[in-house]
């Protein structure tokens, strides 16, 4: 889950820990992918069974064996394995790939205002948009939640042909939650099964996406306003395939092929892992098929940030999403009993019953009856002694998610320094009263607690507070990708900070399971937010053009991202084109489509060989790539952006992208190149101007970026080309990385 929250990396090791004892057989899930179904009605489960008899040999455990056959919407199935049947089926002619079964992660109302969407009275095409079906891979959703009422919906479009599966606490689904569908073969023996969603995730994200507008929806009043979807008269569709302990690829997979087949037309998912080669990638996978079908995937680009290289979901089919902030952010006083007072980050709900209670530092506060290496000071779980936290705020050093700790030693309030999280972006909903400090102000809190007798403090109820925006999420992860150097990702921003949206009653509002607290709305953040937003926002552009390709209405949110007013040292590395605008991408006036077909040349060029291509692409036995139109250029692909990583620090700079825009603004326009180069980089369009008679007419042009050696400690460079006519501008980044060192890919 792309959410971010200091408790739930404890949760994550508490499972990790579990899994590892249960794994008794020595047979491991491993999924086989084998590209497009065949042309042919013939069985899909009848081909996936005589594999598995080929490679395993005994007919019953080949039946056991088998967990899933996908084969709506692509050809593969998952089944456990030994490793010489590994080796045997991934010799086999028909098999792209047989990669082993892994666990992924998780990874708003003020936000559609501050993006300047209008809300239902305003230019919409809501009878079309009400014909768009939304399919969101998450936690599941919980369909009582206020954002999820129905009225004035009629009943499901005519082509949806998905259904609602019923299961414990899920009353069913209703004329805006459509479809509701679990996979859970991955704990089939121990899960509950049903679409409900027990984490809060999926109806969070769900509700970001296309909830209707709720009226005076707040967080224990906090962020009080009117809680609404982006795309509110769109429908959802709930794909549940993360359950307690994670995300199995197999059950994701399950999801794509089920969600693709019941006839969505966009699929949001915000999960990630680690990045790898794209056909043993289940997002890339999924969401390839998906492509093929004119479905735009959107996902999450994970919260690992900020280091490079920690990008995830990085397909160029992909719309891959960074978290930026918004201009509210939620500020905790914290008032010390000298009179003193901080501006802390955190969602406290709590209103202070006293003036002031008495305070005490985990320091002081430590257990020293038996010796320990746990470190008090950070107030470590263990490491605190009862009747000196008992009645007391306690002030720990860095923030992880002690409220739940000092909670149960009878603790009355928690204050946490940290410049990691507190004082960048972030602000948690805290199980007890609670803030985090910056490390400056926490160290004069802990000088005022030495110094003081009796020490006391107060920690008052959150309230909102305008800031400077939009930056990039310090958690939000950064490109480079390495699986396709010269594409760069993440490809866009939409918020992803503090988002109020819906919630799950099912859980209680934290992930402290002695939190009482059950709410229809919750805060949370991650890119995980962020991702919902652009798929909204490509509901909204589809609304208008309901037969663009996923190519088109990505490009068109690219080409008219508003570049981040407040830059980061990692440039576009950050935010790709820039935070989404969503009223500018109805009308783009240009756009970088890309085929099928130049995807197959990109893959060839990419160095796929004929064989997989052919399983991919379906149809052909064998695929030859070198009498296919060859992809040319740096990046082979007509992408929205431009990006050149130079993996030899020694190299000189030198790139050539070719690109093709189609006209979708005014049928006769003259468009004018304006570049922007970085120091000592000349960037040439060739030619400069294009000119358009009729709408849908083609032109090409390339761009040519060349320059000396990169000089020595620079290594990130920006450059942007802006095609514009009187009415339209249309916007790509040129973004130059050289590594410092040698890449292992
Ligand atoms: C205890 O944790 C704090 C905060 O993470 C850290 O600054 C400090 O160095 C740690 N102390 C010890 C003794 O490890
Ligand atoms: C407060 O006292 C504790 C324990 O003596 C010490 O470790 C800590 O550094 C002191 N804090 C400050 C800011 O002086
Ligand atoms: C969910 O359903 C299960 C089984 O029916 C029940 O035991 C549990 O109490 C329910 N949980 C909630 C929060 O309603
Ligand atoms: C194509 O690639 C696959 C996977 O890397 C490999 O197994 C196969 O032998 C290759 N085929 C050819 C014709 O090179
Ligand atoms: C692939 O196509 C090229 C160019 O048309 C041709 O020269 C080559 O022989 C073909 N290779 C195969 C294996 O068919
Ligand atoms: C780059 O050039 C420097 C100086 O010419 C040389 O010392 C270094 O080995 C070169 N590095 C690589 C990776 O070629
Ligand atoms: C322009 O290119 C797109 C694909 O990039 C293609 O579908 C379309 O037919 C082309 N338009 C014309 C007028 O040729």
């Amino acid at each position: 889950m792309s959410r971010v929250s200091a408790a739930f990396l404890f949760k994550l090791c508490l499972f990790a820990t579990l899994v590892q004892g249960l794994q008794g057989d020595k047979r491991k899930p491993y999924i086989i992918y084998m590209g497009e179904l065949p042309e042919a009605k013939t069985s899909v489960e009848d081909k996936h069974h005589s594999l598995l008899m080929a490679a395993i040999g005994d007919e019953e455990i080949a039946r056991q064996a088998k967990i899933y056959s996908y084969g709506k919407s692509f050809n593969g199935f998952a089944a456990r394995l030994l490793p010489h049947e590994v080796q045997k089926l991934s010799d086999e002619d028909a098999v792209v790939s047989v990669f082993a079964n892994k666990k992924r992660k998780l990874h708003t109302t003020r936000s559609w205002d501050f993006l300047g969407m209008p809300g239902t009275s305003g230019s919409r095409n809501s009878k079309v948009e009400s014909d768009i079906i939304i399919g969101i891979l998450d936690t599941g959703i919980y369909v009582n939640a206020p954002s999820f009422g129905d009225k004035g919906f009629g009943p499901a479009p005519a082509k949806w042909k998905g259904k609602c599966v019923k299961g414990a606490n899920f009353t069913g689904c209703n004329n805006k939650v459509i479809g509701a569908k679990y996979f859970n073969l991955e704990n089939a023996a121990t899960g509950s099964v049903t679409p409900a969603d027990d984490d809060g995730h999926g109806t969070h994200t769900s509700s970001i996406a296309a909830g209707v507008a709720v009226k005076g929806a707040s967080f224990y009043g906090i962020a009080r306003g009117t809680a609404r979807g982006g795309a509110s008269s769109a429908r959802i569709a709930m794909y549940k395939v993360c359950w307690e302990n994670g995300c199995s690829d197999m059950d994701l997979l399950a999801g794509f092929d089920e969600a693709i087949a019941d006839g969505v037309d966009l699929i949001s998912v915000s999960i990630g892992g680690p990045s790898k080669d794209f056909f043993s990638d289940p997002m890339a996978i999924g969401s390839f098929h998906a492509m093929k079908r004119g479905i735009l995937t959107s996902c999450s680009g994970g919260n690992d940030g900020p280091t490079e290289y920690t990008i995830e979901n990085v397909a160029p089919w992909i719309m891959t999403v960074a978290a930026s902030s918004i201009d509210r952010k939620f500020q905790t006083e914290f008032k010390l009993g000298n009179g003193a007072s901080y501006d802390g980050l955190s969602i406290n709900t709590f209103v202070p019953k006293k003036r002031m209670y008495p305070l005490i530092s985990g320091t002081l506060a430590a257990d020293t009856s038996h010796q320990s290496y746990l470190n008090a000071s950070a107030c470590e779980y263990g490491s605190l002694s009862q009747h000196k936290v008992k009645g007391r705020v306690v002030y720990c050093e860095g923030y992880f998610g002690q409220d739940d700790t000092i909670k149960q030693l009878g603790g009355v309030g928690l204050v946490a320094s940290g410049d990691s999280l507190a004082d960048v972006d972030v602000a948690f909903v805290m199980s007890m009263p609670g803030t985090t400090v910056s490390n400056k102000d926490g160290e004069k809190i802990d000088r005022y607690i030495n110094s003081t007798k009796n020490p006391q403090a107060v920690i008052s109820k959150t309230r909102t507070a305008k800031m400077n925006a939009p930056f990039i999420a310090a958690f939000s992860s950064r490109g480079p990708q390495l699986i396709a150097l010269n594409i760069l990702k993440p490809d866009l921003a939409a918020p992803g900070i503090d988002i109020l949206a819906a919630y799950s009653k099912l859980p209680p509002v934290t992930e402290d399971p002695l939190d009482k607290r059950h709410a229809t709305f919750n805060i949370l953040s991650g890119t995980s937010m962020a991702c919902p937003h652009t798929v909204a926002a490509a509901a909204y552009v589809k609304s208008f053009h309901p037969n663009w390709s996923p190519a088109a209405i990505k490009s068109a949110l690219m080409t008219t991202a508003v570049p981040m007013k407040i830059k980061d040292e990692f440039a576009e590395l950050s935010s790709g084109s820039g935070q989404i605008n969503p009223v500018k991408a109805v009308h783009p006036g240009l756009v970088y489509d890309i085929t099928m077909r130049s995807y197959i040349s990109f893959l060839c060029k990419e160095g796929y060989n004929g064989t997989t291509i052919a399983l991919l692409t379906g149809g052909q036995k064998k695929f030859n790539c070198s009498s296919f139109r060859p992809a040319h250029g740096t990046d082979g692909l007509n992408y929205p952006s431009m990006h050149l990583q130079l993996t030899d620090t020694n190299a000189s700079i030198s790139a050539v992208f070719y690109r093709t825009v189609t006209n979708v603004g005014s049928a006769k326009s003259l468009y004018k190149a304006k570049v922007t180069a970085p120091e000592g980089v000349s960037i040439q369009v060739v030619p400069d101007t294009l000119k358009f008679d009729k709408l849908h007419e083609n032109r090409s042009f390339k761009v040519v970026v060349k320059g000396g050696r990169v000089k020595k400690g620079t290594r990130i460079m920006s450059g942007s080309l802006e095609w514009s006519d009187s009415r339209h501008r249309v916007k790509s980044p040129i973004l130059i990385f050289t590594t410092d060192q040698p890449i292992m890919v």
